[in-house]
């Protein structure tokens, strides 16, 4: 997936304000009991792209800063990341942060500096590092001197780390292995960063399987837990890409060596040709569509 981009945030580092609809009808949670059941349970991870910043701070999509809210309120998100070392201030901060070095450019200059500033006010930061490295071309032995510089960052600042997470496609085995081979004692990682997308063809059941089978065979090799930072269908009919999405996110949610696992399509237009209309998490007004509010149990 490609919203790893150039755009920075103009921090303009104003407090998300909680929108209470009149017309609720459930009990309130306080902040302190949705962090708590935040973290007792919800595995999700909000993937919320820079684009969306961008719209809300030009005033494209204002809904958008609603959704942000109404989304960090749910309990349903453990964190929110955005490929970004910077954090998105139309998401509320009581939803955590987890930046990642998406390019080698993350690891120096300006978006290093970014990261330094989240790590100032973001406690036990959870720390991603490179976007698919299999595809962008990066060795693992350059991905591995990366990681060293965070394995630094990890001692100074306490922070957890998640390894690079390569692409499903069979040859990112070879780059993850020799990538792993790299990194044991002081430098083993906290998590394994893991991405999987279906083949659009392929019935929503075979997908199923193949994701359980991948996402097992992948905690099996390094018995680390998994980090999905990337995970979605991408069949074009609806009714799969709901199955997918619902069954998957049972299951992950059952298997307790799923750390947490973020589905891609929070933007109002589907990211690329690849990413399936019928996946989309917001709509064109950046409203959630009825699977957004599933996941977010709104
Ligand atoms: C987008 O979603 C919101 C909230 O679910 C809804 O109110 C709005 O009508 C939807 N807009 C479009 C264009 O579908």
């Amino acid at each position: 997936m490609h919203f790893v981009q150039t755009f920075k945030s103009v921090a303009s580092l104003v407090a998300g304000l909680a929108l209470v609809s009149p017309t609720l009808a459930v009990p309130v949670e306080t902040t302190q009991e949705l962090s708590q059941r935040a973290s007792s349970g919800a595995k999700r991870i909000l993937l919320w792209p820079w684009i969306n910043t961008n719209e809300v701070e030009n005033n494209i999509a204002p809904a958008l800063k609603a959704t942000a809210s109404t989304l960090a309120d749910s309990g349903h998100f453990k964190l929110v990341a955005n490929w970004e070392t910077w954090h998105p201030d139309e998401v509320p901060k009581s939803l955590a942060f987890s930046p990642q070095l998406a390019t080698r450019d993350h690891f120096s200059g300006e978006r290093w500096n970014q990261l330094m500033d989240v790590l100032s006010w973001q406690k036990d930061a959870i720390v991603q590092s490179l976007n698919e490295p299999d595809l962008a071309g990066v060795s693992a032995a350059d991905a591995a001197n990366l990681w060293s510089q965070l394995v630094n960052l990890r001692k100074s600042h306490g922070v957890k780390l998640v390894t690079p997470a390569c692409t499903s496609n069979p040859a990112s085995k070879d780059w993850l292995s020799d990538f792993m081979g790299r990194v044991g004692g002081d430098s083993k990682p906290d998590y394994l960063g893991v991405h999987f997308y279906t083949t659009s063809t392929n019935s929503a059941d075979q997908e199923i399987e193949y994701a359980k089978n991948y996402i097992t065979e992948q905690y099996n090799a390094y018995k680390i837990p998994v980090f999905i930072s990337e995970i979605s269908s991408t069949s074009r009919d609806p009714a799969a890409a709901k199955k997918f999405i619902e069954d998957m996110s049972n299951w992950m949610d059952q298997q307790d060596f799923v750390f947490g696992y973020g589905f891609t399509g929070w933007s109002r237009k589907p990211a690329d040709e690849f990413s399936s209309p019928a996946a989309q998490l917001l709509n064109e007004s950046g409203g959630l569509t009825d699977l957004g509010k599933w996941l977010a149990g709104v």
